[in-house]
């Protein structure tokens, strides 16, 4: 059925779409926090055509088909469910290195449905773009997933207690900053899932669900030792960690230097810590240099704080 959303042909829009942390530790695609740098920036134009086409302003040589795209797909989607007869232009500058474990691919699909529906006079919702940028996310990884994506569009800190149905639920929670490194190896989604386990043990369970409830319990008391106590991950990080060098001395060390805890960010192989104060953020900071340069690996230091506003709409051009 053909949607009355009247789109004007030419009209561009720019957002600055953010980095993410999912998992947050014990929560495997359930949680996620939108982190303030770095970001995306996209610009998405109305076209006449009825088509998507993708142009990337950056070295990453993204595909460009639109259905192998983690951009191009949730539009392909928008323009299926409106029936339209028009397009999508977009403009990609990536600054969140595909690979990273910072949801580079989620702040491109989330991007893109924000900066469509910016320009479809937001006739979707906040949730309804969730669902779209998820097929962005099974481009990238395989399946859907909506830990990166729905922080990315919501801002802050977000449960996905179900995905089929969607039900994101927005978590409050105090200030805290958070010190990601990126050591500069590529962790490919697919392949830190595929080697995952496929059963758990029930002792593990317990352990993993009490974690869970603790944390968010946490964020939503304002309670920092809470927190701390239930950043503990028993089931993928024993796994996944081993792709990561330095993993256990940079966690290790962060938590001596006052950090509250934290992990691998997504599938890795960045990790990020949560801290109550930039000081110790930056002290964080320190000693994650510290371990990379000892292993003289390459890597990119960010210490910023929750973006509780998801992507931005920048300016209409
Ligand atoms: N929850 C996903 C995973 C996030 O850990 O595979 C990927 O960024």
């Amino acid at each position: 059925m053909k949607q009355q959303i009247n789109p004007v042909i030419n009209q561009t829009v720019k957002v600055a779409s953010p980095g993410t942390v999912a998992n947050l530790v014990c929560g495997f695609d359930v949680l996620g926090l939108c982190l303030d740098a770095p970001a995306d920036e996209m610009t998405v134009t109305i076209i006449s055509e009825k088509e998507v086409r993708l142009k990337s302003a950056d070295g990453y040589n993204l595909p460009t088909d639109p259905m192998q795209n983690t951009a191009g797909a949730p539009l392909v989607e928008i323009l299926q469910e409106l029936n339209a007869d028009f397009g999508f232009d977009v403009l990609i500058k990536k600054n969140i290195k595909p690979g990273s474990g910072i949801g580079s691919s989620a702040a491109s699909a989330a991007g893109a449905v924000v900066a469509a529906n910016h320009l479809l006079n937001n006739f979707f919702s906040q949730e309804q773009l969730v669902r779209f940028a998820m097929s962005g996310e099974k481009v990238a990884s395989g399946v859907k997933h909506a830990d990166n994506v729905a922080p990315c569009i919501y801002g802050g800190i977000t449960l996905i207690r179900s995905i089929f149905p969607l039900d994101i639920v927005p978590i409050p929670a105090p200030e805290l900053w958070v010190t990601v490194v990126h050591p500069q190896i590529e962790v490919r989604t697919s392949d830190a899932r595929q080697i995952l386990k496929k059963q758990v043990l029930l002792k593990d369970a317990i352990k993993q669900w009490g974690n869970i409830a603790g944390l968010v319990a946490g964020f939503m008391k304002n309670d920092y030792d809470l927190i701390g106590r239930s950043l503990e991950d028993v089931i993928i990080e024993p796994v996944r960690s081993i792709l990561i060098p330095g993993f256990d001395d940079v966690k290790k060390q962060s938590k001596a230097a006052g950090a509250l805890g934290g992990g691998i960010s997504g599938s890795g192989p960045s990790i990020f810590m949560l801290s109550t104060n930039e000081q110790t953020a930056e002290a964080v900071k320190k000693e994650m240099h510290t371990v990379f340069n000892k292993i003289g690996l390459e890597h990119h230091v960010y210490v910023t704080t929750i973006n509780q506003q998801g992507v931005k709409v920048l300016k209409d051009i």
